[in-house]
């Protein structure tokens, strides 16, 4: 049976037709207090999702769905190791990272001394960098570190980076390379000294395209640079699951660092791809990282389903998505630290959860993931929320914000915050005829002028959004956080049915551009292209 046919899928089904004509203003009014029941408070963090088009009971529905999928079983074969990856036939121990002991997932089939022995190593070779001991060229310390990788060997550590940025080393410069386009990596090389820079190159596979270019050509800049006298073990360190490729590329042995077939790629923030962050942050402060993950996966293992925050975020994304009729979810940060969040979770929950086909291979009869978008919340105020307010389309929002600044200025927290608070309560109460007539008389305009302007200056409202508030970014707070949307992600991969640990959406478009690749020279191969390929090739061949 799928879950769509499942008898609470048609309970909710039921339920939504009932409460579809329910303005979230008159939810509001029959339960004023209604943040009290509709929100959950997990170690510094408050999330509010009174503002979704939820009741007590669309909750009770909800869990009860969750239940019958099974969500809780289905957790407990990935923190028990089970190959739950099944097109990859790989067990899925992103969790096995962020454990503070072992053994784990079991005495048979423990992966904690690898991992623990990589932790170790890492911080080993961070704290040597942080204290200037790692060596450059002729005896200089290393200055700079740049992370290559694409994808989860760059997002994660990017993000978290940009989000720690109040506690990084304050003498160190670690960046992040991952576009094929040479405007990333070119600029950026211009300012490093090539005597003191540092290339960390992050590839799961040591094979990406995008990473392997960008990897040669740092070799071919130190080249230059640093002719005969370069010594290359000096300049490059490596986490890959492929050493081998790492060392044939010419990083020395002891400075590759090991990930594992267990860890997907959108996930391994939390293992040595995260390298060029503790590097940043240093290795405390990662380790506290590690700790805030770790007290949510056990609060998702052990909270029941009603009280458990991702389970809770999960089914109201369920219930946007696929009884509401949402397409998108928008995910506004108001704190310019966490500025890449939205494009780390696009790639964790799309690359995750954008799907058309259920674990067994069958086609799926429901909408799955949402197309997650998003951009700092107060710039988009100023940009794209016009569209939010008034554009009528159902867009539910992430608003995610932290009460504390680590970079605090005269009026601006009180200010962001305000501003963050007003726009969920604008999207979800509107402005209805009745106000803005009233505003506009106040202006003293004619009933002609009222009755033009009128319907421009009416918000529908009813716009779901939750809030997360932290209390401050700190690391811990960051690294549940993640983990939270992670286990987000888990329970929505559960209750569709499909494996959330494989991405083979991701092959076709590389091995098209393989193909295309020779073409942009050679006109004869271009001619076995299709027409709208060759016209593109003909126009770039002229402009290259
Ligand atoms: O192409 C998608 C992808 O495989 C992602 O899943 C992954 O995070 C990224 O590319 C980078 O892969 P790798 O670490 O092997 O270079």
């Amino acid at each position: 049976m799928t879950i769509t046919s499942s008898p609470s899928w048609a309970a909710l089904g039921t339920h939504q037709k009932a409460l579809a004509a329910t303005h979230l203003r008159e939810l509001f009014a029959r339960e004023p207090n209604r943040v009290e029941s509709l929100s959950l408070s997990f170690g510094g963090m408050f999330y509010d999702f009174s503002k979704q088009r939820v009741t007590a009971e669309t909750l009770r529905l909800l869990t009860e769905l969750a239940r019958v999928a099974g969500v809780q079983e289905r957790a407990e074969r990935m923190f028990s190791g089970e190959r739950i990856n099944v097109s990859e036939d790989r067990s899925v121990l992103h969790v096995a990272l962020r454990r503070s002991a072992g053994p784990f997932p079991s005495s048979q089939f423990d992966v904690m001394p690898d991992v623990i022995k990589t932790r170790l190593r890492m911080a080993e070779f961070a704290e040597r960098l942080r204290a200037g001991k790692c060596i450059g060229h002729k005896g200089m310390p290393i200055r700079d570190v740049v992370n290559i990788g694409i994808g989860g060997s760059d997002l994660g550590p990017k993000m978290m980076g940009q989000a720690l940025r109040s506690i990084s080393h304050p003498a160190l410069g670690v960046h992040y390379i991952s576009n094929l386009d040479g405007a990333q990596l070119a600029p950026l090389l211009q300012t490093l000294d090539p005597r003191t820079t540092l290339f960390v190159i992050v590839s799961k596979t040591f094979t990406t395209q995008e990473t392997m270019i960008n990897a040669n050509t740092a070799r071919n800049w130190l080249r230059a640079n640093l002719g005969d006298d370069l010594v290359s073990e000096n300049h490059f360190a490596a986490v890959s699951s492929r050493p081998e490729r790492a060392v044939e590329f010419g990083v020395s042995g002891d400075l590759v660092f090991p990930i594992w077939d267990w860890v997907g790629g959108r996930y391994s923030l939390w293992s040595a791809v995260g390298l060029a962050l503790m590097i940043a942050i240093g290795p405390h402060a990662f380790d506290e990282m590690l700790r805030g993950a770790e007290r949510m996966d056990e609060h998702f293992r052990t909270a029941p389903l009603e009280r458990n925050l991702p389970v809770v975020m999960a089914l109201i994304g369920i219930w946007n998505t696929n009884f509401l009729g949402a397409s998108t979810n928008s995910v506004l940060p108001y704190n310019e630290s966490l500025k890449y969040f939205p494009s780390f979770l696009q790639q964790l929950e799309m690359e995750s959860n954008g799907k058309s086909v259920s674990i067994g291979g069958e086609a799926m009869d429901c909408a799955t993931c949402p197309i997650v978008w998003g951009e700092l919340g107060n710039n988009g105020q100023h940009a794209f929320f016009q569209l939010l307010h008034q554009g009528g389309r159902i867009v539910p929002c992430d608003f995610i914000a932290a009460a504390r600044s680590d970079f605090p200025l005269p009026e601006h927290q009180e200010a962001l915050l305000s501003n963050c608070f007003a726009q969920s309560a604008a999207l979800a109460f509107g402005k209805n005829k009745d106000e803005v007539r009233a505003d506009l008389e106040n202006e003293s305009m004619s009933a002609q002028e009222i009755a033009d302007l009128l319907p421009h200056r009416v918000f529908a409202g009813n716009q779901p959004s939750s809030t997360l508030l932290m209390s401050s970014l700190n690391p811990g707070a960051l690294g549940s956080l993640v983990a939270l949307y992670e286990h987000k992600v888990f329970v929505q991969g559960a209750i569709w049915g499909i494996n959330s640990f494989d991405q083979w959406g991701v092959e076709l478009g590389k091995a098209v551009a393989n193909r295309i690749l020779p073409a942009i020279r050679d006109q004869e191969l271009a001619k076995l292209l299709d027409a709208s390929t060759q016209g593109l090739l003909s126009f770039a061949r002229k402009h290259l």
